[in-house]
């Protein structure tokens, strides 16, 4: 377990309250991401995404490195993944937003893992057919956000192992039961799927130079809470003959109730990207804010934007524009702008996004085989 703050809990499996986010990064060992590196990106992109003026993604390690290596004409790629553990929720899809401009912008393949083993043993009862099943359903949001079929490839674990375990033999013999447990918090009664799965993970940071037979850099855009496998995985890369892979990490969208990050395992706080526009809207009105109890007070003593899960949305998916945010924010604390209002056009930017994404969505079952790593590379191959 790695413990925030006195309130605050983040680990793979849970992340509790507003996150001391400068803390984590100490308690990480991480590096703020500055100016600095954002002007190397800018000097390649001619641009920057709203999510790193806004400092979404806001902690990093050796990015740096990894835009000189691209610079430089080193082999680069991407890599992100999912535990399909049921629909997507519009914190999962925020990394991956990112990702595709990287994508787009840099040229780059992204190497993606759906992760239901994982899911399977982690969760309590369930069946591997089912969160297998949710795999393929999580592949359509990634087509619908528009990743390039040709250029993001998909590994199902308990499909495609054969790309990874001639890499998790190696991985697995540098990693001990007491690493894992100062890491993941496992005790004695973790069943052993569980204390296998890191290899997995930390494996396919190196599928890309096994695929090239050459070196490939490789940066892994991901939640914070992803972070415990980067760093084993980046303590044992130099030995296997990898370079370290490179991470930038985002912040956790909040769900919409008390507390908490947007998760699967608080359905009623979490949008997801099957919800019907009109269910989604619900859950909007319904949410908790920073703002006060009555209009009348409300007025006089403003809200707190900074703690408030609608103003997040706002922040970190659906208002683009810095000015208008800005202007939202002054506008909360002022008490010139009530709960209520704020809602209801945040509602009407998510149905707007919901109709458009499930359209694509839908187109995309036509084609989700494109995505599919078996479909377009052989496994990489012990003997050789
Ligand atoms: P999973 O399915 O929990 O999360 C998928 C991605 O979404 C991020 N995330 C969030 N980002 C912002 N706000 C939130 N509320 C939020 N909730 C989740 C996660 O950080 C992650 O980037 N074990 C992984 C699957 C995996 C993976 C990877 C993830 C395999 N390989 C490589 C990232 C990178 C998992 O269960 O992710």
């Amino acid at each position: 377990m790695f413990v925030a703050s006195n309130e605050a809990t983040v680990t793979p499996w849970e992340a509790e309250a507003f996150v001391d986010y400068d803390k984590l990064i100490k308690i990480f060992g991480s590096k703020p991401l500055t100016d600095n590196e954002i002007n190397l990106l800018k000097s390649i992109t001619g641009e920057i995404h709203p999510m790193l003026r806004r400092h979404v993604f806001y902690s990093h390690r050796d990015f740096d490195k990894f835009i000189e290596s691209y610079r430089s004409g080193i082999r680069c790629a991407l890599y992100t993944g999912r535990g399909p553990s049921g629909h997507t929720h519009l914190g999962h899809i925020l990394p991956w937003i990112f990702t595709k401009w990287l994508q787009d912008k840099l040229g780059l393949e992204l190497f993606f893992q759906m992760t239901d083993d994982e899911k399977y043993w982690h969760s309590e009862g369930g069946n591997i057919e089912e969160f297998n099943r949710l795999a393929y359903e999580n592949i359509l949001d990634l087509a619908a956000l528009g990743l390039d079929p040709a250029k993001t490839h998909v590994i199902i674990d308990s499909e495609d192992i054969a790309f990874l375990y001639p890499i998790a033999v190696k991985v697995a013999k540098k990693i001990t039961f007491s690493t894992q447990k100062g890491a993941f918090g496992f005790t004695e009664s973790t069943n052993v799927g569980m204390i296998f799965y890191p290899v997995l993970q930390i494996s396919v940071a190196f599928l890309p130079t096994e695929l090239y037979g050459e070196r490939v850099d490789v940066l892994i855009p991901a939640g914070i809470d992803q972070d415990p496998y980067w760093r084993i995985a980046r303590d044992l890369a130099p030995s296997l003959g990898y370079s370290k892979p490179a991470q930038i990490h985002n912040k956790l969208l909040p769900g919409l109730g008390i507390g908490g990050k947007m998760s699967s395992s608080k359905p009623e706080t979490a949008i997801y990207t099957t919800d019907l526009p009109e269910e989604a809207v619900k859950k909007i009105i319904r949410a908790y804010t920073g703002g006060q109890p009555t209009a009348e007070l409300q007025r006089k003593l403003g809200g707190d934007p900074d703690h408030c899960p609608v103003f997040k949305m706002y922040e970190m998916l659906f208002e683009e524009d810095d000015k208008k945010l800005q202007d939202r924010y002054h506008a909360c604390k002022t008490g010139a702008l009530l709960c209520g209002e704020c809602k209801a056009e945040l509602a009407e930017r998510v149905a707007r996004f919901l109709k458009d994404h499930q359209a694509k969505r839908k187109a995309a079952e036509s084609y989700v085989d494109k995505y599919l790593i078996r479909n377009k590379f052989n496994p990489p191959r012990i003997r050789k």
